[in-house]
């Protein structure tokens, strides 16, 4: 192989500088040439590429957000727009692809794989973390760090005022930022996409933990698919239980700042990974982490499969916040 390209597509996630600069890196000492593709699948569809070398990517691994850019692409859910992009491809001499991003960004990998001779591989960077059969994503160490930093400071002002603070973290499909989360902000409640909220059952819990003898409370809320959905829960509370209660919006303050460590440890081991897999034959996979071993995971298996949230630990929040 004689020319690769590497695109960040999807929602941002810090440390997905980290990863750009170790497949470069990595890439350019086995000899390969490697093009940024900037925007995404966007910037793909557009043919806005950039030379990268060692030095095009010094001084990033510290930053977040991404020096290529990312978008969300409609038209590459289309076969046209597919058709595209794999002429654009062909075009430049790009014979691989290493594509940095969430689940939805390896919906689109999986048919350009299977629709050309492009080599693809894909690096499971979102704060969402529901990668199926990764244990870490690429940016969820650094946002859920953001968050219960947060909430440490909700807290103070909610214990000053005897309040319920209801916290929203990012997460529309799944609730892997509001479990770790709530249970690193030591949260009362954890309200997720994947359970049911039975907002009576919720009223009793905090009516329990008043007699108890706490005077404030912090719900962390995953933002779940209906826009406001969090401001319902907490004025349902306040109606029902006459507690003064408060709702913080946490958004995309979630999505940006610098990597953690751990964030840009991972980011660079799966760069190095992808680099080396896309060059030995490992294209259709994603490389992703699981109980600490770098591991390939095919295309398919990620478009079928879900990753499951440990139900066991909703289940022990609710022992921690007794
Ligand atoms: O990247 C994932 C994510 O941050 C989700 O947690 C969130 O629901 C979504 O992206 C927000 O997307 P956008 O930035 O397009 O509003």
């Amino acid at each position: 192989m004689q020319k690769i390209g590497v695109l960040t597509s999807g929602g941002d996630a810090p440390g997905m500088n980290a990863c750009i600069r170790a497949v470069v890196r990595s890439t350019v000492q086995r000899g390969v040439e490697i093009v940024g593709i900037r925007r995404g699948y966007s910037g793909l569809l557009s043919g806005e590429f950039v030379k990268l070398n060692r030095r095009a990517v010094a001084n990033i691994i510290q930053r977040g957000g991404t020096i290529l850019e990312s978008s969300r692409c409609e038209e590459m859910k289309t076969v046209e727009g597919r058709t595209k992009a794999i002429q654009i491809l062909e075009r430049e001499g790009i014979e691989g692809l290493v594509i940095i991003g969430g689940e939805g960004t390896f919906r689109g990998a999986a048919a350009i794989a299977e629709e050309s001779r492009i080599k693809l591989i894909g690096i499971p960077a979102t704060i969402d973390n529901d990668v199926y059969g990764t244990d870490y994503a690429i940016g969820f160490d650094t946002a859920i760090n953001t968050a219960v930093e947060a909430i440490d400071r909700i807290r103070d002002t909610a214990d000053a005022f005897e309040r319920v603070f209801f916290v929203e973290v990012m997460g529309r499909l799944s609730g892997f930022i509001a479990l770790e989360v709530g249970i690193a902000g030591g949260a009362e409640e954890i309200i997720i996409p994947e359970k049911e909220t039975d907002l009576e059952e919720l009223c009793h819990t905090l009516r329990e933990s008043f007699k108890r003898g706490k005077r404030s409370s912090i719900i962390v809320v995953a933002e779940g698919n209906e826009v406001g959905h969090t401001v319902q829960i907490a004025q349902y509370v306040q109606y029902r239980l006459k507690v003064d209660c408060r709702v913080c919006i946490l958004g995309h303050l979630q999505r940006g700042g610098a990597p953690t460590a751990r964030d840009r440890v991972l980011a660079s081991k799966l760069g190095i990974a992808a680099a080396e897999g896309i060059l030995n034959g490992k294209e259709g996979h994603v490389v992703g982490e699981n109980k600490g071993k770098v591991v390939y995971i095919p295309f398919r298996e990620i478009g079928e499969r879900k990753k499951e949230l440990d139900m066991r630990l909703l289940k022990s929040s609710k022992v921690l916040a007794m």
